[in-house]
């Protein structure tokens, strides 16, 4: 019988090459997303916003009913706004910090606890970022929010483990998606001279990352970065 996997905001970016990996693994994959263009014959899509907890409930409904069951769960949704906390005229409007702490994290906290319901022996993998760690100016919100993601693993590990649910976070460095190419040129320049590969990471590392956590059984509770050493600079 088929795996079955659940990814939101897989129509893009990282979540979508995780979703290709999974459909290449086998995978039945139902992509929760605002958008998806990608069809496949394994793949589900369901019109989610994270931050609407009535459209989670509703591609649980139809992700159970077409699946059966879900063994995995990739929370890849997210969104970043480039904003300083202060300018010599204006502040950073509270409704934006807002914003991105209700997609980052509520919205991620909501499909969790929604979905680990319906999960068994199976695993929940939440994509957070280097800025967990070191946060650069500009994006205090986004760091913020991804601090807490990291926060999250290892106490709802705990939570879960009685129910065979392991839960791991993968903090990505710089990555080529829509998101990664936002950032001006000359800052991913400076960002990519700081790595040691003198790059930006692929959604395809991503995604085998993400295949590595789903196939060891005994990684839980802990978030690993994938960054090939970068250190941010205080761009
Ligand atoms: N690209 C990078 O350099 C990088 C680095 C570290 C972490 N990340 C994280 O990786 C994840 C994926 O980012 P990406 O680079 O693939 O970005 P992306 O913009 O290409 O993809 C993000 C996806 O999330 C979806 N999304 C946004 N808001 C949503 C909502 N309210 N409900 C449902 N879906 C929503 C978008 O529609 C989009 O498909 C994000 O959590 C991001 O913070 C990215």
């Amino acid at each position: 019988m088929s795996q079955t996997a659940i990814v939101t905001g897989g129509g893009s970016g990282i979540g979508l090459g995780i979703t290709k990996a999974l459909l290449s693994k086998g995978y039945k994959v139902s992509v929760w997303d605002l958008s998806c263009i990608l069809s496949h014959e394994n793949l589900l899509y369901c019109k989610v916003d994270v931050t609407k907890t009535q459209t989670i409930t509703q591609a649980l409904e139809k992700t159970l009913s077409a699946f059966g069951k879900i063994s995995v769960l990739v929370n890849s949704a997210g969104i970043a706004i480039a904003c300083p906390v202060i300018t010599l005229n204006s502040v950073h409007s509270l409704e934006d910090f807002e914003r991105v702490l209700h997609v980052n994290i509520i919205g991620m906290f909501d499909v969790c606890r929604q979905v680990a319901r319906h999960m068994v022996d199976g695993v929940i993998i939440n994509i957070s970022s280097i800025n967990a760690y070191e946060g650069t100016r500009v994006i205090s919100a986004y760091s913020a929010s991804k601090g807490a993601v990291n926060g999250l693993t290892l106490p709802m590990a705990r939570d879960l483990a009685q129910y065979g649910i392991r839960v791991v976070g993968i903090c990505p460095g710089l990555i080529e998606t829509p998101m990664g190419m936002l950032i001006k040129e000359v800052n991913r320049n400076i960002y990519i001279k700081e790595t040691l590969s003198k790059r930006m990471g692929t959604t395809e590392e991503l995604a085998h990352a993400v295949m590595f956590v789903i196939e060891n059984k005994y990684m839980n509770g802990v978030n690993f970065r994938i960054d090939s050493g970068g250190i941010n600079p205080h761009i």
